[in-house]
């Protein structure tokens, strides 16, 4: 009787313990895997508004978030939707990513080349903004 206490006990021990090392160790993984990991959109969002990003003028500065209306570049209401055509042979996260590391690898439609400087983003913010423009159909 004693016995069987302390198995079924230790038993349950042993399984609390592989529990908490699953969940601790191979869960869900918070930190932001660098390059091509999903983004945060609420933070891509943030950044985008911003006027300033280091010493560089913010893309709200040039991009309004307005359909029609055009500042230094394109307004990016619906960019989601026309991302993945604007570039053939490129998903609109592939596009979007190239826009921030060589934008004039692509030209928008009626802009000219070297206009769009390029822009001086940690792998994080250039993620969170490419979720973030994935979010404006
Ligand atoms: C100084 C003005 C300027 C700033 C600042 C700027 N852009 Fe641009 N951007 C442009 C211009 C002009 C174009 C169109 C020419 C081209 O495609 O390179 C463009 C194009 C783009 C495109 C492609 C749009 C399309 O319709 O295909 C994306 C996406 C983009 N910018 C995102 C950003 C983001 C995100 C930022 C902020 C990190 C930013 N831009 C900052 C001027 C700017």
């Amino acid at each position: 009787m004693r016995k069987a206490t302390l198995f079924v006990v230790v038993g349950l021990m042993v399984a609390v313990l592989a529990l908490a090392a699953c969940g601790g160790g191979g869960g869900a993984s918070q930190p932001a895997a660098s390059g091509g990991g999903a983004g945060d959109a609420a933070a891509g969002k943030t950044l985008f508004a911003q006027t300033v990003i280091g010493s560089s003028p913010g893309c709200i500065t040039c991009h309004s978030l307005e359909a029609g209306k055009t500042l230094v570049g394109p307004s990016m209401a619906g960019i989601a939707s026309r991302a993945g055509s604007a570039a053939a042979g490129q998903s609109a996260e592939q596009y979007l990513r190239q826009s921030l590391t060589e934008p004039d690898a692509v030209v928008a439609k009626g802009f000219q080349k070297g206009l769009m400087p390029k822009p001086t983003l940690t792998d994080k913010q250039a993620n969170d903004l490419i979720a973030y423009m994935q979010t404006l159909k």
